[in-house]
This record gives structure tokens, C-alpha cells and sequence, in this order.
């Protein structure tokens, strides 16, 4: 009896310069399709008799590596060739997706390369990805971290990351070019030299807060999690916990507010009107970036101050609102302290997710309600009352009644791209195909290159 012929492999082999360990290089000698980027292919020992497929339409690739192993009459082996580890931020993500199991030999990320040239550990860095992603939120990451690692990606390079942190997040770069390739380059430069410099493909960026390591909470001492810190262990702290005047409000309300404006890692929030700066204090508490924008130099002052004493960062811009907010980056969430339904018509234009305004009396709530509307969002308004058991209501924005009124709005989703909607339908798809074969483990996606 004659067994069947094995079928066809899906290998994605890692590259970073060094030469492939054995079972690597016979797995291409193998191949019947090699696909990968340009670079990859390049520098590799492609068989002559193999189709190769340059990954510059990832779909359209993947498109072919399915044709290939889908062949009823047994395709042959497929390689796909990526930089670093394929399985961060690369390749292995997407075949995954399409219901294949692929064998995985990585090599060194690009992000390992570039710390070890640096001479610097980064279980304590932030890593964020340019790379066919918005530049917006790997910006914000570094606005708010002291150590952040950022994958480029042409267009989204570091003079483009550079343009956005000069001059008001002061930060040292180390570009890190062609790693391991025969161009590779280590520059360490300042971002505003960055802006004018041409720069090799592809290039890692590390942005590094010169004043030194990592601040904040969650900080110091040896770090038990690697990348983003986890979030405060307390929020909505007491008044007492900021200095210089009183606070606008009472902890348990500025809960709520917080719980609307929901600050995150890559996120930008604008704190307008701040007062002490407590909203922009307690969101970079929570990794995001934040602008507290006042416009009295005193009142600047001792938000700095209590930035400095809560150890965050926060930029503080001087100047009124509206007019102030022309010169900011888009914020996805802003918080308004003061200054009437024009100051949160112009924050509402801008806010990318939500809006949270105080309002001190009943009848203004509506004004804001309309300003948040007018803009597109979904508007919503409560009174919140606040009194520790035993003790008077003593804040300046509560009324005579004890009430605050907050109203929020937030900007409804927008749908998801089509190619986002058919992989979904796909995996969904994968899911009921494997719930139907028997002896397969359920929990684990299957197709015809798994192995
Ligand atoms: C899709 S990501 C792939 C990351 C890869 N999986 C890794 O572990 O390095 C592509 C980005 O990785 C970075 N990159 C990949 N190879 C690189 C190299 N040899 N030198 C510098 N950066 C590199 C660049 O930022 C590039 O735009």
C-alpha cells in the first residue's frame, strides 16, 4: 500500500542579516514559492526553479500562498521570508487570519537589534508601530513615555516623528538603519536635526527622554511587566493630593469624568481651562499624553508644579480658548473646566472619540448639550452630587443644591474598512469549519498547510 505524498509545508523564516541556520536554508532550497519583501528576497538563497512573490500587496501574496497549498493536486512548499521576528508585528498575524498554522523560525526583532545597539535594556520600552498605522498615536506614545521604540514606515519615518515632538517634547533619537543589512547606520540625533536629514529604509526609532528613566506610577525599582506600564493604582485622587488652590471638583465626580474621557496609552487628552491640572495630571496617570491648556501664567505655574510633584508628564499651554487650540495636535479626548458653549463647540470640532464639559448651573446645560450636537456627537448630561457622610459640600463648582452637571459627548464609531469586514466573515468562517471536524482541537484554527 502506497501512503499519500505529505503535504505541501507553509514555513515563515526570520531574517536580520545573519546567515540562515541549516534547516532554515534547506526548507528554501525546498520551496516551490518563496514570497517576501523585496529586501528579503534579495538577500536570501532563492532556488532558481522557485516562484517567488514580492510582498509589496500583502493580500494579493497572500492570495497566491493559498492558491499554492489549496492545489487539489498538492501544491508544492511555500516559504515567506520576513525581517526580525515575523511573529511581532509581521507576517505570522495575517496567515494566521487566513486559517493557516504556518512553522515559524524567527530571527532577531529589529526592535532587540536596535536596543542592543543602543547598549540599552527594553523590557521597561514602550514598542508602537508606524508601520501602515496612523503616525498619531506612536507620537502620543512618545509624548507621554520616557522610552518608546517606533517602527517606521516611508512617510512615517523620524523626520515625520520628529516634526511632531519639536520643539515641545524634548527627546534624543537613536535612527537605527538597515539593521543587519549592508547599509546599516546607528545614528543618535536630536529630533530637530531629524526633521531635515534624509534617512535610510527601513530604520527603528528609539525616543528617549534625555531627563531619564521611567516616571510615574508603576515606575521605579526592577519592572515585573514588559512594555506599558500598568495603570495607577488609585485615580480620581483627593483634592488634598494636588497643591496651590481648590480643586473644580468633588473626587467622585471627577471619577465619571474620567470614566468618560477613558485616557489611554497613544490617546491625546486636552485638559482646557485646568485650573490645578488635575484631569491632565490623572490622564498621563493612565499613559496618555496630555495638554493642560490655562490661560493664567500664575494658574500655569502651579499646574507645573503639581506635575512635577505627581512625576508625569503633561504640557502645559499658556493662552485662551478658543483661539489657543488652533496651535494643538487633534486630541481624541478633551475635558472643558470653564469657558461657555463656544470653548466646547471648538473642543467638540476637534475631539476624535469624546467630549466631557462642566457646567455650574441647570440652565446651561442645554447650551453645551447643543455645542456637542452641533459637532456630531452624541450628547448626554447628568447632575452628580457628592457628600461625604458627615461633612458640608465645599467645592467651588458645586450649587447651592450640591449638584454638578457634567455633559459628555462621544463620536459614534466609524465602520470598519471592508477588507476588516472580510476578515472577520473569514475567521468566522475558520471557526465553524473547525467546530465540524471531528479529533481536531477546537481551539485552534486549521487548513490545508498545517502541519
Ligand atoms: C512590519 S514591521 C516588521 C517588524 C519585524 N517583524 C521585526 O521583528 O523587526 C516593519 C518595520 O520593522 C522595522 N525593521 C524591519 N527590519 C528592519 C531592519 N533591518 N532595520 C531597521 N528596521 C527594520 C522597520 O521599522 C520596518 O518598517
Amino acid at each position: 500500500m502506497t501512503s499519500p505524498p505529505p503535504e505541501p509545508s507553509l514555513t515563515v523564516l526570520g531574517h536580520d542579516g545573519s546567515p540562515l541556520p541549516e534547516e532554515a536554508r534547506e526548507l528554501l532550497e525546498r520551496a516551490a514559492l518563496v514570497a517576501g519583501g523585496e529586501r528579503n528576497l534579495a538577500a536570501l538563497p532563492v532556488p532558481e526553479g522557485a516562484r517567488t512573490v514580492v510582498m509589496g500587496d500583502v493580500g494579493a501574496a497572500l492570495d497566491a500562498i493559498d492558491a499554492e497549498l489549496g492545489q487539489a493536486g498538492g501544491g508544492g512548499d511555500v516559504v515567506v521570508v520576513a525581517s526580525g521576528d515575523p511573529g511581532f508585528f509581521g507576517i505570522v498575524r495575517a496567515l494566521r487570519e487566513r486559517g493557516h498554522r504556518p512553522r515559524v523560525l524567527p530571527a532577531l526583532s529589529s526592535v532587540a537589534q536596535a536596543f542592543a545597539r543602543a547598549g540599552l535594556p527594553w523590557d521597561d520600552a514602550l514598542v508602537v508601530s508606524a508601520h501602515g498605522r496612523e503616525l498619531r498615536r506612536a507620537v502620543n506614545a512618545c509624548r507621554a513615555h520616557p522610552k518608546v521604540a517606533v517602527l517606521t514606515a516611508p512617510g512615517a519615518g523620524p523626520a515625520e516623528l520628529a516634526r511632531e515632538l519639536f520643539p515641545q517634547t524634548p527627546r534624543a533619537f537613536v535612527v537605527c538603519e538597515d539593521l543587519g543589512g549592508p547599509r546599516e547606520r546607528v545614528v543618535h540625533v536630536r529630533p530637530a536635526e531629524a526633521t531635515t536629514r534624509p534617512w535610510r529604509e527601513p530604520n527603528v526609532v528609539l525616543v528617549l527622554d534625555p531627563r531619564g528613566p521611567a516616571t510615574g506610577p508603576g515606575s521605579g525599582g526592577r519592572g515585573w511587566i514588559a512594555g506599558a506600564r500598568p495603570g495607577p493604582a488609585r485615580w480620581a485622587l483627593p483634592a488634598d493630593e494636588f497643591a496651590h488652590g481648590a480643586s473644580a471638583l468633588p473626587p467622585e465626580v471627577k471619577a465619571f469624568a474620567l470614566a468618560r474621557l477613558g485616557p489611554r496609552v497613544g490617546d491625546l487628552v486636552w485638559d482646557v481651562g485646568a485650573g490645578r491640572g488635575e484631569i491632565a495630571i490623572e490622564c498621563a496617570r493612565f499613559g496618555a499624553a496630555a495638554v493642560a491648556v490655562e490661560r493664567d501664567e500664575a494658574a500655569c505655574d502651579r499646574i507645573r508644579a503639581n506635575v512635577r510633584a505627581h512625576r508625569v508628564k503633561v504640557a502645559v499651554s499658556r493662552g485662551t480658548a478658543p483661539a489657543v487650540l488652533e496651535h494643538l495636535p487633534r486630541p481624541d479626548a478633551v475635558f472643558v473646566g470653564g469657558g461657555g458653549p463656544e470653548v466646547a463647540r471648538a473642543c467638540a470640532a476637534k475631539a476624535l472619540r469624546s467630549v466631557v464639559v462642566v457646567v455650574s448651573e441647570p440652565g446651561r446645560v442645554q447650551g453645551a448639550v447643543d455645542a456637542l450636537e452641533g459637532e456630531s456627537l452624541s450628547a448626554h448630561a447628568v447632575g452628580l452630587t457628592a457628600a461625604p457622610f458627615g461633612a458640608p459640600t465645599s467645592t467651588q463648582t458645586q450649587t447651592p443644591s450640591g449638584a454638578v452637571y457634567l455633559v459628555w459627548g462621544e463620536r459614534p464609531e466609524p465602520a470598519p474598512p471592508a477588507d476588516a469586514r472580510k476578515r472577520e466573515a473569514s475567521s468566522r468562517q475558520v471557526r465553524v469549519t473547525i467546530a465540524e471536524l471531528p479529533g481536531t482541537d477546537a481551539g485552534e484554527p486549521t487548513s490545508g498547510s498545517a502541519r
